[in-house]
Formats: C-alpha cells, structure tokens, sequence
C-alpha cells in the first residue's frame, strides 16, 4: 500500500525554519518526510538531522529524500524526540538552526494495516508508534482501573462521556478482553447518547494513543530539556512554532 502524508502548514512551517544554505535542522517528527523534503528542496546544501521513533516511518522517509544525499548531509534516526539533544551530540552537533516538532499520528499510522490506531480496523489494540516499547492500547483498555482509564479519556481525549465509557469498557472486559479496534469502537458507540459530526470513538482513541505513547511526557520533557540550543537568530521563530503545534 503506498501511502502518502500530506505535511500540514507546510508554508507556516517553512517561514519560521527559513532554511539557509550550510544550516543544520532537526526534524524530530521525520514520518514520511514530506516537511524535511520541502526543507531540502529550499537549499542546494544543508545538514538535515530526521528523528522520529517509528522505524517503518523512518525507512520510507529515507528512501523518498534518497535524491539529495549528494547534495546535502542527512542523518536518521530511531529515537525518541525528548532524546534529540543527546542524538545530535552522538554525531557532533552542539547547537542547531532550526527544531520542527510536527506532533500526532502519521499517514502511515492511521492508513496503513496492523498498527491499531483506527477505529475502524478490525485489528489488534496496539497503537504503540515504537514496536520496542511494552504497552499496547489493549494493556490500558483491559487492564487499567475505572477511574484512570475514565481520567484518560476525559484528559487526554476531552470526552464529556469519559465516566460512561470507562463503565462500558470495564463491564466488557470483566466477561472477556476486549482485543480489537472495532470492538472497542462499538463499546464506546453503545455507551455515548446520539451521534453528532464525529465518530464517538474519536476521542477516546486519541486519549489512549496519548497515553500509550506518553506523548504529553514526551513533550514535556523535550520543552524542559530545551530540546537543543538553537543558534541565535532562529530561537523565536522556532519558539513561537512550537506554541502554534501545542
Ligand atoms: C504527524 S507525523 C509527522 C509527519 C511529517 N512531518 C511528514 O511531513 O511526513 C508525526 C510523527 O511523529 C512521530 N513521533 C511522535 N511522537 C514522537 C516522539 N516522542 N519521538 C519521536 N517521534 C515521534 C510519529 O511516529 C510520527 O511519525
């Protein structure tokens, strides 16, 4: 399945990095690589660093951005973006030009098959953006207690019905575990009053991919860290980037 990722605020973003030629910049969110693409198409040579901690993401990227290696010094990763600072340090690099955080799921994640994300996959509960790490979306939908999985949903999903959905995944699971996509999706239907714009499970899946992937610790950690200093003329541009991704 080929599957292409359409970079948001693709302008935005390139007028707060404004590449120059020789700059060296993190992508630290790599996916597909369609915003380190733009940057590489925007200089004839510059040092591109690509994080991201989803290794199948990481080998299309490498493949689709093959065409500047002779041109320009590109780097990739496995990490994890809370990491960057140390990553960059591993190949030299003690300061950078610019920092681009894209936060979320991939094309890749949501589309393509086996990666537990959608609602509407009858596939397994995994939703893990690394496959090294242990905690899977079906670990904290049948294991987790009532009230921090209903703390979750209403946190990290904002679901007024966190309370009623929690109930309904705690009575599932009580009779058997709840394994796939599609069934939680139709617990959480069942357990919702009506049906507005969206599909009810929406924001519950995205509450426990946040808590599977610790993305608000990840987050934090990389903001705290100071992710990685950046060389003077760029450190506002990027700043006020990150604050329009939160
Ligand atoms: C919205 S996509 C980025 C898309 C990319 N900008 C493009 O144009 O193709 C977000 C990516 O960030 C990665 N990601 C999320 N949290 C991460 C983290 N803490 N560390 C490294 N990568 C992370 C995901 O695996 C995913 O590939």
């Amino acid at each position: 399945m080929e599957v292409i990722h359409v970079p948001v605020m693709l302008r935005e973003v390139m007028e707060m990095l404004s590449p120059k030629e020789g700059g060296i910049y993190i992508d630290a969110t790599l996916g597909l690589g369609g915003h380190a693409e733009e940057i590489l198409k925007n200089v004839k040579a510059c040092t591109l660093i690509g994080i991201d901690r989803d290794e199948e993401a990481i080998k299309i990227a490498e493949e689709r951005l093959r065409r500047f290696r002779l041109s320009h010094s590109m780097y990739f990763m496995k990490e994890s973006f809370s990491s960057m600072s140390k990553a960059a340090e591993a190949l030299g690099y003690r300061a950078v030009d610019g920092i681009l955080l894209d936060l979320g799921v991939s094309t890749l994640q949501l589309k393509a098959g086996g990666k537990g994300f959608s609602f509407l996959k009858d596939e397994p509960l995994d939703m893990r953006m690394d496959k090294s790490q242990r905690l899977t979306a079906g670990e904290v939908v049948n294991k987790y207690p009532e009230k921090r999985l209903a703390d979750i949903i209403y946190q990290y999903g904002e679901e007024r019905f966190s309370r009623r959905i929690a109930r309904a995944i705690v009575n599932t699971r009580n009779k058997k575990p709840i394994t796939s996509c599609v069934e939680l999706a139709e617990i959480i239907t069942k357990a919702v009053p009506g049906r507005g714009k969206t599909h009810p499970a929406t924001r519950t899946f995205q509450a426990l991919r946040i808590e599977v992937n610790k993305e608000l610790e990840e987050l934090e950690r990389a903001i705290n860290s100071g992710g990685m200093p950046l060389k003077g003329s760029h450190q506002k541009g990027c700043s006020v980037l990150s604050q329009k991704n939160l």
